[in-house]
């Protein structure tokens, strides 16, 4: 049973590294920004509530955030173990996590900012099956249109500067402070987030024997 948290700036590639460590051990990656994402464009009325904070690179309240990850916590994809990637955010869900669940690692992804802006402004997904790519270091290959399905490849709306600019704050001032959280409790494992994927699962996999 595997019970890991992925903390760490945004776009220090904690959904790719998520998407391949969860396949390769058998366990579930939940994504709140993937289970909102969804929920905004299925149009339903948490997801109607949470798109104006995402575009604008805010937290969701922590009240929606919890609603739609509570239900996936629970259900038997997660039996066998989990990656929660981008959350806790802030100190009010790491104790609203810990009611729910133990966590038994956190990583936490290190990356400079002008590495993390350089990775977010080139970042395209799909919105049909959610694969994610980049234009400098992992393009599609054809052009705009994603590998799996065909579908023309989208930017992120929080991937524009203005919301990044927001989010790397919302990042320090909210997130960060769980580092400490995480270090007194004696689970926190950090990562150099830089150099290929390859490289970052490597180290990845060093931190969680
Ligand atoms: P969320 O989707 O969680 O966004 P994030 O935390 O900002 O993280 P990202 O998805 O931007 O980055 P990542 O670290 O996963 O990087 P990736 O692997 O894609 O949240 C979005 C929004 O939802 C929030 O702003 C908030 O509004 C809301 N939300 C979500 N959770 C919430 C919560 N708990 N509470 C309240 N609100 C919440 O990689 C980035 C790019 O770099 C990609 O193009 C990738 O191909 C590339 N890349 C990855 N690794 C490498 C590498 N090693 N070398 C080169 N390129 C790389």
């Amino acid at each position: 049973m595997l019970r890991i948290v992925f903390l760490g700036p945004p776009g220090a590639g904690k959904g790719t590294q998520a998407a391949e460590f969860a396949r390769e051990h058998h366990i579930a990656h939940l994504s709140t920004g993937d289970l909102l994402r969804a929920a905004v464009s299925g149009g339903t009325p948490l997801g109607r509530e949470a798109e104006g904070y995402m575009r604008a690179g805010r937290l969701v309240p922590d009240d929606l955030v919890l609603q739609i990850l509570e239900e996936r916590l629970r259900s038997p994809e997660a039996r066998e173990g989990f990656i929660l990637d981008g959350y806790p955010r802030n100190l009010a869900q790491a104790m609203e996590l810990e009611r729910l669940t133990p966590i038994d690692r956190v990583v936490w992804f290190d990356l400079p900012a002008e590495v993390l802006i350089a990775r977010l402004g080139q970042r395209r997904v799909c919105p049909t099956c959610q694969t994610v790519y980049n234009l400098a270091t992992h393009p599609p290959k054809v052009t705009g249109r994603c590998d799996e399905d065909g579908t023309e490849l989208v930017q992120r709306s929080d991937d524009l500067p203005d919301a990044i600019e927001t989010r790397l704050k919302v990042y320090t001032a909210q997130t960060e402070p769980l580092l400490s959280y995480y270090r007194d409790k004696g689970v926190l494992r950090p990562i150099d987030a830089g150099g290929t994927p390859a490289e970052v699962a490597q180290r990845l996999r060093a931190a969680l024997v």
